[in-house]
């Protein structure tokens, strides 16, 4: 097999995914656009998926990676992933009556919002000025005490694929009423208790249940938002597709090839250690980051930069967007490579989360 592979998108994360399939037996090159033939469309960001691209695709007969249309609501309406849970006996946290006073509680926007759209609200003044500005409609839920891991799962059709449990810092700064931001860093795999694990299988054997007896019938990535609260999983979110920064910590400790586990049915395989990756941002982030800074990067072999909003003019580099760079490595004790590179990188505004860490 060599496939001509176009990845839609352009963050750290599709810098990841190009890498780890451009680096596969079975690539025959990168192609930039669907003007260029390609014989494989593999889907970066959620939104060409909600819009319904990967449908369109198929229809034409090109091999996508991608969820459907028709499921990519798990990620663009959380009413109709309410209803998938409910349905299939997945536990989630309860919706509230929108007036409800009970603090703290979680204000869901139900649209696609970049993170933006759910908030906990710890009183009547918060919860009145968050959904002042949000898109309607909105809902209430519960709030959930516990600590959070992101597992991404590849659905081939006929069954679930899982990663090995990541954990992501979507915070601003360590602050619980600070920002959610797109993810300030990630690491995997997260180590769990035994009743963890066996709880873990319990929900994703569901999750491949709820998708085959629905009738899925799509080749794409399941993210899965859980949270450990009363001795079980809950799922908070699903996107439809891989987690940034979460998506480069899985393909840096893949030890086996990408498109393999894509394309044969293989499963996933690790080196030893931890893969972390921490992101720089931009003063601002996440509302109005500063842009236009210079990027000078040291050198250090043992980190890998990937490229989320960078420009290049005249041989320099330059930020442009919120989240600029995407440093990864793997080792026993990876923060503190990232930090050490991340204090050395020349750019001016920029911020990145010093308190993160394994845990
Ligand atoms: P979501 O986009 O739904 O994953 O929400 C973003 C973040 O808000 C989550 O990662 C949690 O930290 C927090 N969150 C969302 N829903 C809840 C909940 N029901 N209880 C507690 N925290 C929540
Ligand atoms: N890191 C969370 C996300 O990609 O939605």
């Amino acid at each position: 097999m060599s496939l001509k592979i176009c990845v839609v998108g352009s963050g750290a994360r599709e810098e990841a995914i190009k890498e780890a399939v451009s680096s596969s037996p079975m690539c025959a090159g990168l192609v930039s656009s669907f003007d260029d033939n390609p014989d494989l469309i593999i889907f970066g960001p959620e939104q060409p998926i909600c819009d319904g691209l990967v449908d369109y695709y198929k229809s034409k007969g090109i091999a996508c990676i991608g969820v459907d249309k028709k499921f990519s609501r798990l990620e663009s309406s959380k009413l109709f992933a309410k209803k998938f849970m409910v349905d299939h006996g997945i536990k989630c946290a309860k919706l509230l009556p929108v007036e409800s006073d009970i603090f703290p509680q979680v204000v869901k926007a139900d649209g696609l919002c970049k993170g933006k759209g759910v908030k906990v609200v710890y009183n009547r003044t918060e919860k009145d000025k968050f959904t002042r500005k949000i898109p309607k409609p909105y809902f209430i839920e519960e709030y959930l005490d516990g600590s959070e891991i992101s597992v991404m799962s590849y659905f081939n059709g006929k069954k679930l694929i899982n990663f090995c449990p990541a954990r992501d810092f979507k915070r601003l700064t360590s602050d619980i009423r600070s920002p959610n931001t797109g993810g300030m860093g990630a690491y995997c795999p997260v180590d769990l208790s035994d009743a963890q694990l066996q709880k873990l299988q319990i929900y994703l054997d569901l999750l491949q249940n709820a998708l085959i007896c629905e009738g899925a019938d799509f080749n794409g990535f399941i993210y899965s938002g859980l949270i450990w609260s009363r001795d079980d999983w809950y799922v908070l979110e699903y996107n439809v597709r891989l987690g940034d920064p979460e998506c480069q910590v899985i393909l840096n400790l893949l030890e086996n090839d990408f498109l393999s586990i894509l394309l044969n049915n293989e499963a996933p395989v690790y080196k030893k250690g931890y893969s972390a990756c921490l992101t720089i941002a931009a003063e601002g982030y996440p509302d109005s980051p500063i842009k236009g800074n210079e990027i000078i990067l040291p050198d250090d072999n043992r980190v890998k930069v990937y490229f989320a909003s960078v420009r290049e003019g005249n041989g320099h580099l330059f930020s442009d967007g919120g989240r600029v760079l995407s440093l990864c490595t793997v080792s026993e004790d990876p923060f503190p490579v990232l930090k050490n590179f991340a204090e050395k990188i020349h750019m001016n505004h920029k911020i990145f989360r010093n308190d993160i860490n394994i845990f």
